[in-house]
């Protein structure tokens, strides 16, 4: 499944006076064995257009195989589609300075302004469960209220909120979320590891018998 390129091009130009660069197209079939709702692409995403390509993706392909999923059995996505930076300087070997940009969390209009697409993907894909990987994929569909930390592990059925009018609203029908962690998390809290193998084995039963409770 791929979102329209009309679609794309609506939401680059309404996002063009942010500090975003490129663009990655969400990817995976219309029923796939289940979606997972990122972040945003970092630098090597914007690159080669494969979502969770870079360093996270490794961890997160790992994740996938633990649960005998492939990346092409799932659909990946996430709250912004390009990349959100901000400029910095890196002290280099030789003494010199220089500038360059670094991945940031997207903010909330910038999470807004890609809105549409999310919301496109959540009605066009069949997933059985939404799996959110990290606080902003999370609280953008269960709302602010919720925390990766406090509800990693657990199947939450809840409608998820949708952009209408330029204001989130719920959607009508409820979804299956599964908060974890976002898999890029463990490089900064390696004892993450051990609490996302539990969320992992809890999502494989899932995946073998269809029972979220
Ligand atoms: N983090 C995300 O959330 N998405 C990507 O594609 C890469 C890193």
């Amino acid at each position: 499944m791929r979102i329209p390129k009309s679609l794309a091009e609506e939401v680059i130009a309404a996002s063009r006076d942010f500090p975003l660069e490129g663009f990655v197209y969400g990817n995976g079939p219309v029923k796939p064995a289940m979606m997972l709702v990122g972040e945003a692409p970092g630098e090597t995403e914007i690159h080669n257009g494969v979502p969770f390509s870079g360093r996270a993706g490794k961890e997160l392909m790992a994740f996938l195989e633990g649960l005998g999923l492939s990346r092409e059995e799932v659909y990946i996505t996430s709250a912004v589609r390009s990349r959100p930076y901000r400029w910095g300087k890196r002290n280099n070997r030789d003494g010199t300075v220089t500038e360059r940009k670094y991945n940031r969390p997207p903010t909330q209009k910038e999470i807004t302004a890609h809105a549409p697409i999310l919301d496109y993907e959540l009605s066009h894909v069949q997933a059985p469960v939404i799996v959110t990987l990290g606080n902003i994929g999370l609280r953008r569909l269960a709302g602010t209220d919720y925390k990766v930390g406090d509800c990693h592990g657990r199947f939450i059925r809840t409608p998820v909120r949708r952009l209408q009018d330029g204001a989130f609203v719920w959607s009508d029908r409820d979804y299956l979320l599964f908060p974890t962690f976002h898999p890029a998390a463990i490089f900064y809290n390696r004892s993450l590891q051990e609490k996302i193998a539990e969320d992992q084995e809890k999502l494989r039963h899932f995946l073998k018998t269809g029972v979220s409770s």
